[in-house]
């Protein structure tokens, strides 16, 4: 079970998109228990974006999630990105603060891409001090998320999920398991999504993302342009059984539906939870009694 103390229960959220700020601000999204937001998109600018953000902040948790921190670069970690992160977190005052186990550039280039890394003892040493330096500039910790992957670099010496696991408890950061993203993966380098979910540490996970991709044929793209599969759902179903309560969001970035239909993808979320959890429970009920009566 995740440790509750150790990370806020947000329920059920969407990402924060400019599609839908007239439904935010007009009271249409009552059904939407928090809010994610792109850090880098309100880091740089003031004006009506940061006014929104700030509006939406009164009213519910927010969840600030980066795609520029590049922990795993081989560049230095960027102070002025750091600064704006921890700006921008002390104005808000977010419930998460997330990125990505991943690497975005270097030599000072960026790439526009989250790039795996090599799953390496060194790397992994490498990308944990890196966390702990970022969680001390900011002062609290963050959490990492397994980022779509189309490639593995012939170097790496263990799997995504346990090199995520044990970055977590020496970095003492959290982790945000996309499952979506451990099913694009997993079938994209033919590995059991199953077996990734349950080797993450249960009371690492801070919150959970879903979304839809799309499939090319020879591999799955991450577009977050559809409905959650059947699959990516039996997924979640197993990981909720794992974590327990866990704050989840519905990514849908490209093709955004209405409000309307996003809120029923959340609904379908809340609905999976609850069932994964009381399965879970009939499960440990059964084992508890048949323990009563094998006992002498
Ligand atoms: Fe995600």
């Amino acid at each position: 079970m995740s440790d509750s103390s150790m990370w806020p229960q947000l329920g059920y959220g969407l990402g924060l998109r400019t599609e839908h700020y007239s439904d935010v601000l007009e009271g249409r999204t009552t059904d939407v228990d928090w809010f994610e937001v792109i850090s880098e998109n309100f880091m740089d600018s003031g004006g009506r974006p940061l006014r929104i953000l700030e509006a939406v902040r009164r009213d519910r948790p927010v969840a600030l999630h980066g795609v520029g921190l590049s922990i795993g670069s081989s560049d230095a970690l960027n102070e002025r990105y750091l600064e704006q992160l921890d700006s921008l977190a002390k104005r808000i005052e977010p419930a998460l603060i997330t990125d990505h186990l991943c690497w975005t550039g270097t030599g000072g280039r960026g790439l526009y891409d989250l790039l795996p890394l090599p799953y390496t003892e060194e790397v992994l040493e490498y990308v944990a001090s890196r966390v702990r330096r970022v969680q001390d500039r900011l002062g609290r910790r963050i959490l990492l998320e397994n980022a779509s992957t189309y490639l593995e670099w012939s170097a790496t010496q263990m799997p995504e999920s346990e090199f995520l696991a044990e970055l977590s408890r020496r970095a003492d950061c959290g982790i945000l398991l996309d499952v979506n993203n451990v099913y694009v993966s997993c079938t994209n380098h033919g590995l059991d999504a199953q077996r990734y979910i349950d080797a993450i540490p249960a009371e690492r996970v801070g919150q959970i993302h879903l979304a839809g991709f799309t499939d090319m044929g020879s591999y799955l793209f991450d577009t977050h342009s559809a409905p959650v599969c059947d699959e990516v759902w039996s997924l979640y179903r197993r990981a909720v059984a794992r974590l327990g309560e866990s704050s989840t969001l519905v990514e849908w970035d490209d093709d955004i539906p209405s409000l309307e239909r996003l809120t029923q993808e959340l609904d379908r979320a809340r609905g999976e939870a609850t069932r994964a959890r009381e399965s879970r429970d009939e499960d440990e009920k059964e084992d508890g009694d048949v323990g009563t009566h094998d006992a002498p």
